[in-house]
């Protein structure tokens, strides 16, 4: 299997592409098209991961399937969040980019709440021939709990890991990490971390896997296991999306 040099792992948010503060699925269509727009120049290697928002965080939260081995909650919530994926698949594809759809239910096994194991060799060939793989959070099988919720932000950072991305983007719906005073922080490291903790909260909507408090634990220890700096960024404003992948630094670095 050939090492790819040169990937990208591009996350985006439940917040952007979804209405959130709905606790039914709701799409924002004209935010994914704007996005596949955004993206559709992008010749380097790329994974796509984005958010459940509305399509799974209300679900896995009334089933509570972290906790509760309910296999109807489990199916009903894949299936949402797996209807959310297709319409992001499918706007890609009209956008002129090869994805494909890959589903953590089908590839991926935690433990206790944390990947333990996702099957890679697939997504390796697709990145060898120019596809696009685009994963999202979800529920999955879990050796101690028999149900996991997994958030694409762990996703992010597992594959960011495991695959040596070389650039890694959490786009959301503020400019990046914000302090008490609403000022976007420039960077977050290991060592002021425990000052800014006070300020990161969880979503101001449904969302079970921790809000910008859970982006930013997945983050540093993604640097501190790799080295690797990733951002968060605002997504939701118009060419920031592209102005990242053009390689441009954005938003709250999150480094070593
Ligand atoms: N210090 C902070 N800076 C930015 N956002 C914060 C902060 N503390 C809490 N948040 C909340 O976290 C939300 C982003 O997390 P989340 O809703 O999980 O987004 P996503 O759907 O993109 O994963 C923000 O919209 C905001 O409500
Ligand atoms: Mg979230």
């Amino acid at each position: 299997m050939s090492q790819h040099k040169n990937i990208t792992i591009l996350k985006i948010g439940g917040s952007v592409i979804t209405d959130k503060s709905s606790d039914i699925g709701k799409v924002q269509i004209e935010e994914i098209e704007r996005i596949c727009q955004e993206i559709s120049g992008y010749s380097n290697d790329l994974i796509i991961v984005h958010g459940a928002g509305s399509y799974g965080h209300p679900l896995a939260k009334k089933y509570d399937l972290d906790n509760i081995p309910d296999p109807k909650g489990a199916i009903i919530t894949h299936s949402s969040v797996k209807s959310l994926n297709e319409i992001m698949v499918s706007s890609l594809q009209k956008a002129g980019i090869d994805a494909v759809s890959v589903h953590p239910l089908n590839n991926t096994v935690s433990n206790d709440g944390r990947i333990s194991d996702m099957f890679l060799s697939n997504i390796h060939i697709m990145l060898e021939n120019g596809l696009v793989p685009v994963i999202h959070g979800d529920v999955v099988m879990d050796i101690t709990n028999t149900f996991s919720v997994i958030s694409g932000d762990q996703i992010v950072s597992y594959l960011a890991n495991k695959l040596k991305a070389s650039r890694v983007g959490i786009g959301s719906i503020e400019d990046g990490v914000m302090d008490n005073k609403g000022k976007t922080l420039t960077k977050i490291t290991s060592s002021n971390f425990k000052e800014i903790e006070k300020f990161l909260g969880v979503s101001k909507n449904t969302d079970v896997t921790g809000g910008m408090l859970g982006k930013v634990n997945e983050l540093l220890q993604l640097c501190e296991i790799t080295g690797a700096t990733s951002y968060i960024f605002n997504a939701k404003k118009p060419n920031n999306i592209s102005y990242f992948l053009s390689g441009h630094n954005i938003g709250t670095a999150i480094k070593k």
